[in-house]
């Protein structure tokens, strides 16, 4: 195939190639599409030297992570203040707390209901469930408040066991823990712990 002629004068020029049947125009592009594609050009160089090199704003990803130290600060706090203030006695006046145990109820049937059945039997229809029964008076790792409070929050000592109780204190706030082991307890009668072996 030829290539078509030049033309001449103010018309655009017409490059000398044809592919597949196009032609081409050999235009000079408008000042305001080149101002606006120098002025991109520019703006990435700023950007990308302020943003990424200069350290003059936080990135998404380290404000992110600032939150999540920040929770992880507030929930460590709220975990010492408890702490500090909870011992068998409170659980135990917490357990006999209606409001406590209503909010303690809905946490267990939202989370623990699944492994410990619905009347903390750990049986469901007579077929047993994955946790242990926490309505009656063996207890594996302590019965006293403070030993069900920390079980709930670290779950079970032995990470290798085949059947292991998930920690929760990711999931509930040191707070709900407390709620949901007053409940537990207002399954039990308030014994004094036993006495120290010599
Ligand atoms: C995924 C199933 C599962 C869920 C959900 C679960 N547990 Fe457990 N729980 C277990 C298992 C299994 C054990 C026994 C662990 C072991 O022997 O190490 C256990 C043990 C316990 C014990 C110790 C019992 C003892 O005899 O010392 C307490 C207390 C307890 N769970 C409370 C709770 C509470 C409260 C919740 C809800 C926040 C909960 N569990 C949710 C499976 C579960």
């Amino acid at each position: 195939m030829t290539d078509p002629p030049l033309p001449s004068g103010d018309q655009p020029l017409l490059r000398p190639h044809v592919f597949d049947g196009i032609q081409e125009y050999d235009q000079r592009l408008p000042n305001w599409w080149l101002m606006t594609f120098y002025i991109a050009i520019a703006w990435f160089v700023l950007y990308w030297t302020l943003y990424y090199q200069g350290g003059f704003f936080t990135s998404d990803s380290d404000r992110v992570t600032a939150q999540l130290q920040a929770i992880h600060q507030a929930k460590t706090k709220e975990l010492e203040k408890l702490l500090s203030t909870l011992d068998n006695d409170v659980l135990w006046a917490w357990s006999e707390d209606p409001n406590i145990r209503r909010e303690g109820q809905a946490i267990y049937s939202r989370i623990c209901a699944a492994c410990h059945a619905p009347d903390l039997s750990a049986k469901l229809a007579g077929a047993p469930l994955p946790g242990l029964p926490l309505n009656d008076e063996d207890w594996k790792y302590g019965s006293q408040p403070l030993d069900i409070f920390h079980m709930v929050s670290k779950g079970s000592p032995d990470k290798t066991a085949p059947v292991q109780m998930p920690p929760w204190e990711s999931v509930l706030s040191p707070a709900e823990i407390a709620k949901v082991s007053a409940f537990v307890l207002s399954h039990h009668v308030h014994r004094p712990p036993p006495p120290a072996q010599p």
